[in-house]
């Protein structure tokens, strides 16, 4: 049986963190480097990673915000730095990447990682919402969204690339 664990991020981690954001999105909106050290550095608890048989397979970011109703696409642009958005006494937990390794999807460890984060979370901080975005395209990642109680919240046209459009979604707790 294959062992599974989730911990938080590390600076060391780095290179497979990496390998999976290449095999999950297309160059154009690829994040760098330095934003995901920047994530682990400014909020380890809010990054993780599953491994299995002690092999790096997915991993998961997030940030908290300050809860604004009205959410514009500029909240979103990639490649921000946590720094310019991140405070730990705000009350919406912003999940900001997830990727898990070709060979490993459509297992449910996607939907695992996910659920691990959310509840460690709402169990530290004081989250009243969770929010993010997604592309009308990634079918896998809608459904763990839906199924986690995320709603359609508004549409960001051409976010990701002319044909497909952002979706944010929001969950209230
Ligand atoms: C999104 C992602 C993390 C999901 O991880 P995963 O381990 O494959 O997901 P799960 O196995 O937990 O499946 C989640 C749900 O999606 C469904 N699903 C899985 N692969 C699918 C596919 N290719 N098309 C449609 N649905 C799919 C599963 O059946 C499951 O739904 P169910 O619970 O109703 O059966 C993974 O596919 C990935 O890394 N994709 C590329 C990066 C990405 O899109 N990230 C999202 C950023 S917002």
């Amino acid at each position: 049986m294959e062992k599974i664990s989730i911990r938080n991020a590390e600076p060391g981690d780095i290179e497979k963190i990496m390998h999976i954001e290449h095999e999950s999105f297309q160059e154009h909106i690829r994040e760098s480097r330095d934003v995901f050290l920047d994530r682990i550095s400014a909020f380890r608890e809010g990054f993780l990673v599953m491994e299995i048989c002690e092999d790096i397979c997915g991993y998961i970011s997030s940030e908290i915000w300050d809860y604004a109703e009205n959410i514009t696409a500029t909240s979103f642009t990639l490649n921000h730095r946590i720094s310019e958005t991140h405070t730990t006494t705000g009350s919406e937990l912003y999940i900001s990447s997830i990727g898990i390794l070709e060979k490993y999807r459509g297992k449910g460890y996607g939907n695992l990682l996910f659920t691990e984060l959310s509840c460690r979370m709402i169990e530290k901080y004081v989250i009243s919402s969770m929010i993010l975005l997604v592309s009308a395209s990634w079918d896998a990642a809608r459904k763990i969204y839906e199924k986690n109680g995320f709603e359609e919240m508004c549409r960001i046209p051409g976010f990701f690339d002319k044909v497909n459009e952002g979706i944010v979604m929001r969950k209230h707790l």
